[in-house]
């Protein structure tokens, strides 16, 4: 049996430090679902569909395999978007004591739910500071984000 995991995120946009996990998580599951996720809670700076074409050329530009595919989900809960796909563990970068305080009760709260377990992969050291919020503002103030973004992201950022 093929074992299937959800890698969720805003992507608003994709860093190198989504790619790095992204790219972990198919040397340990079979299919890997990246889902671009509507989050009511923030203010999307890309629109949902820039964010996938985005991070459709970067999982391309990176050579990964064709196991991982993105996807994108604006209603209803995580969970039941997993159990759509047959997939039983989402998996999330964890750079800091932060991101677990704001990643735990999220894994408790999706496997009361639906049983889906969380996996946390931690990052590779050189992308430890890079978020996607840090990379906006960088290139909001004119910033070089080039290192810490796709290829394909910083073109965008910079022509559009
Ligand atoms: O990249 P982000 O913004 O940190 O991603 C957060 C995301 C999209 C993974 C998070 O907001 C989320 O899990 N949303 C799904 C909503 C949901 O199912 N909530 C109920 C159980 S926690």
């Amino acid at each position: 049996m093929s074992r299937i995991a959800v890698v969720p995120g805003s992507f608003d946009p994709v860093t190198l430090g989504h790619i790095d996990v992204i790219e972990r998580a198919s040397h340990v599951f079979d299919e890997v679902h990246v889902l671009v996720v509507h989050n009511p809670d923030k203010t999307a700076f890309l629109p949902l569909v820039q964010r996938v074409a985005l991070l459709e050329a970067s999982i391309r530009d990176a050579g990964l395999p064709a196991r991982v595919s993105v996807h994108s989900w604006s209603v209803g809960l995580l969970v039941d978007y997993c159990t759509d796909v047959g997939a039983t563990a989402l998996v999330k970068g964890i750079r800091s004591q932060v991101d677990v305080a704001y990643e735990t009760p999220m894994a408790i709260m999706n496997r009361s739910l639906a049983g889906v377990e969380t996996v946390f992969l931690l990052p590779d050291p050189a992308h430890a500071h890079v978020s996607s919020s840090l990379v906006r503002q960088v290139a909001g103030l004119g910033g070089d984000v080039s290192p810490y973004v796709p290829a394909a992201v910083s073109e965008y950022l910079e022509h559009g």
